[in-house]
This record gives C-alpha cells, sequence and structure tokens, in this order.
C-alpha cells in the first residue's frame, strides 16, 4: 500500500486588515499550498460576507476538504482570522488527529494601522472584500483573544 507523506496546516490568526489574504497568497506560490479564504468563496457564490450562517456552513466544509487535502499530503492554508482559542484548538487537534504538522501565525497589527489599511481597501473596494466600518472593528477587537505565547509553544514551527 502506498503511503502518503502528512500534510502541513497553516492557520492565519489576525483581525480584518491584518493582513492574513496578503500573506497567504505570498506563502501559496512559496511553499507552494493551497489557500482557502471564505471571503472569496462567498463572494464567488455570491452570498453577503455578513451573513454569519452562510459563513459558518462554509467554513465547515472547507474545513472537511482542508482534511482531504491533509490526508493525501498537501500543504493547507486557512484565512479564518480565528478569533477565539477554542477555534483554533479544534483545528490543532483535527490535523494532529491526521498525522498533519499545524503552524499557527498570528499577526499582531496595533489597531490605528488596522483602521488605515481599511480604510484604504474600503476606498478601493477590492474584490472579495467586505467594508468594515472603525466602529465595528473596534468593538471585533474586544472580542479577539490574541494567542498567548504558552498557546504558539503547542504548534510546530
Ligand atoms: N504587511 C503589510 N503592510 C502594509 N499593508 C498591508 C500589509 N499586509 C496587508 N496590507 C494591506 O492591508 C489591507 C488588508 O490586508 P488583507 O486584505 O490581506 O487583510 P486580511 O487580514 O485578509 O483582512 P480580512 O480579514 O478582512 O480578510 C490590504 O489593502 C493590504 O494591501
Ligand atoms: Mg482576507
Amino acid at each position: 500500500m502506498r503511503t502518503t507523506p502528512p500534510g502541513r496546516l497553516i492557520l492565519l490568526c489576525g483581525l480584518p486588515g491584518s493582513g492574513k489574504t496578503t500573506l497567504a497568497r505570498r506563502l501559496a506560490t512559496e511553499l507552494p499550498a493551497v489557500r482557502l479564504c471564505p471571503d472569496e468563496w462567498l463572494t464567488h457564490l455570491g452570498i453577503d460576507l455578513y451573513d454569519e450562517p452562510a459563513r459558518d456552513r462554509l467554513e465547515r466544509q472547507l474545513w472537511r476538504h482542508a482534511q482531504d487535502l491533509l490526508r493525501l499530503g498537501q500543504t493547507v492554508i486557512l484565512e479564518y482570522g480565528f478569533w477565539s482559542r477554542e477555534e483554533r484548538e479544534a483545528m490543532r487537534l483535527g490535523a494532529r488527529t491526521l498525522g498533519a504538522a499545524v503552524e499557527l501565525r498570528y499577526l499582531a497589527v496595533p489597531l490605528e494601522e488596522l483602521h488605515r489599511r481599511l480604510e484604504s481597501r474600503n476606498a478601493a473596494g477590492d474584490w472579495g472584500t467586505a467594508p468594515i466600518t472603525r466602529d465595528l472593528l473596534d468593538r471585533w477587537a474586544m472580542i479577539f483573544e490574541p494567542p498567548t505565547p504558552e498557546e504558539l509553544a503547542g504548534y510546530d514551527a
């Protein structure tokens, strides 16, 4: 029986505007890797980026797809943002169960810089991105649970 080398999962964690999609595009070419970006899938499917139930369903389906790719030895990048440790933990354990390595890349960017980036992205109206107001970002920043050094130590380099 042919054995396939285990894949590698890369979780991109950070608030909107922190540069997840920008980094994922670069890594997808450099590594190479398969990039799974819910915002782009929702846009292709004609679904509002603020439709939370649809986003939840899509993210679950993309996670199933990611696991299939990991079983085939691929490197997969998930751009979900991963605001909570609980969410990150579920991915970490799922990937490890498959024998895959897991990286957590946390994009820590000061709130003022996020505001600046989103203001210019909103103005450009880039395809596959949601317009995000200052007020919304401030509220999300309160909910966001940054990874601690202890949590980061539980991942592969
Ligand atoms: N390292 C960086 N320095 C300066 N600007 C950046 C950097 N990375 C990304 N940007 C710019 O910031 C904006 C937001 O980046 P990007 O869309 O990659 O963020 P994101 O984390 O994917 O956001 P979202 O969660 O909304 O999808 C873009 O206009 C991008 O060009
Ligand atoms: Mg993005």
